[in-house]
């Protein structure tokens, strides 16, 4: 596995590799890897003849008051893991060199990115869609592994690409849970043993909305109010950021379920903001 930092480099790679008639798929992710990164990595083996994973802490997508400079790293673990999971390349840039000091451009999908995670983490897609439309750029990968459990950002993602016509197609991967149903996520770390004990109760919330739809019920705010109120019993140490119905391609918020619904949250548990998504009806 090649470890490489410089943009051009990747560019000049990629770009023999096309020429040798190879085929990239590409996992950009943020590090700290766990079991979730992993089955988009191995999906990416399975769909191109070779693997190009980015490992980024994209500032871009950070707020002034969010999680840039505690983000967990590890950057030795993570490219084991990468190599295990046989990627050919991984791409490691500073962010010097991927933004310049007057880096003045941005991809924006705003009417995607206005609710759900966007209403409180306002630049969150733009700095999501401007990386990653960057990574597409610099190496013109021919498919690209997303993970569902930021369900808001592969959507935001797929209508970029539609939009701007970019040759990438999308491929995404189930949520990865432990074996109580807490979604993966990098930032699980930052709970303290009490909340991670009732972090599962997130979970199995959406799984009673998903129950009760199936047995029937079509109502939005009655789906809503059944899971606040499992929440208020189950998740006491819970901050609700959102709960919230919408189409799972436009993200448009729904009071009567259309056959492809989608319950997303997100829910602070001390340090730690969990975001969690269910597919109401299959
Ligand atoms: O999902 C992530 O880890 C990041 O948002 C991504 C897609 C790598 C862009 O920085």
């Amino acid at each position: 596995m090649q470890i490489l930092t410089n943009p051009q480099e990747l560019t000049a790679q990629c770009r023999q590799w096309h020429k040798d008639g190879e085929t990239i798929a590409l996992v950009p992710t943020m590090g700290y890897y766990h079991a979730g990164h992993e089955s988009l990595m191995e999906r990416g083996r399975q769909l191109g003849s070779k693997l190009v994973v980015s490992l980024f802490v994209n500032p871009t997508q950070f707020g002034p008051n969010e999680d840039l400079d505690a983000y967990p790293r590890d950057h030795e673990r993570d490219a084991a893991i990468a190599r295990s999971h046989g990627a050919d390349l991984l791409f490691m840039p500073e962010a010097g060199s991927m933004y310049a000091k007057d880096h003045a451009t941005w991809v924006e999908v705003p009417d995607m990115a206005r609710g759900l995670c966007g209403a409180s983490r306002p630049i969150h897609f733009r700095g999501v869609c401007t990386v990653v439309m960057k990574l597409f750029q610099l190496t013109q990968a021919d498919v690209a592994v997303f993970g569902q459990k930021d369900w808001q950002q592969q959507a935001i993602i797929r209508r970029m690409v539609r939009d701007l016509n970019v040759p990438v197609r999308i491929e995404t991967q189930p949520i990865v849970r432990e074996a109580d149903g807490l979604a993966l996520s990098s930032r699980n770390v930052y709970m303290t043993a009490e909340e991670r004990a009732q972090a599962p109760q997130l979970h199995k919330g959406l799984e009673l909305a998903r129950a009760l739809a199936r047995q029937g019920e079509r109502n939005a705010g009655i789906l809503r109010d059944a899971v606040l109120r499992y929440w208020a019993e189950n998740l006491p140490l819970g901050r609700l950021d959102y709960l919230s119905v919408v189409d799972a391609e436009s993200l448009e918020p729904l009071d009567t379920l259309n056959g492809r619904s989608l319950m997303a949250c997100a829910v602070r548990m001390g340090k730690a903001r969990l975001i969690d998504n269910i597919l109401l009806e299959d």
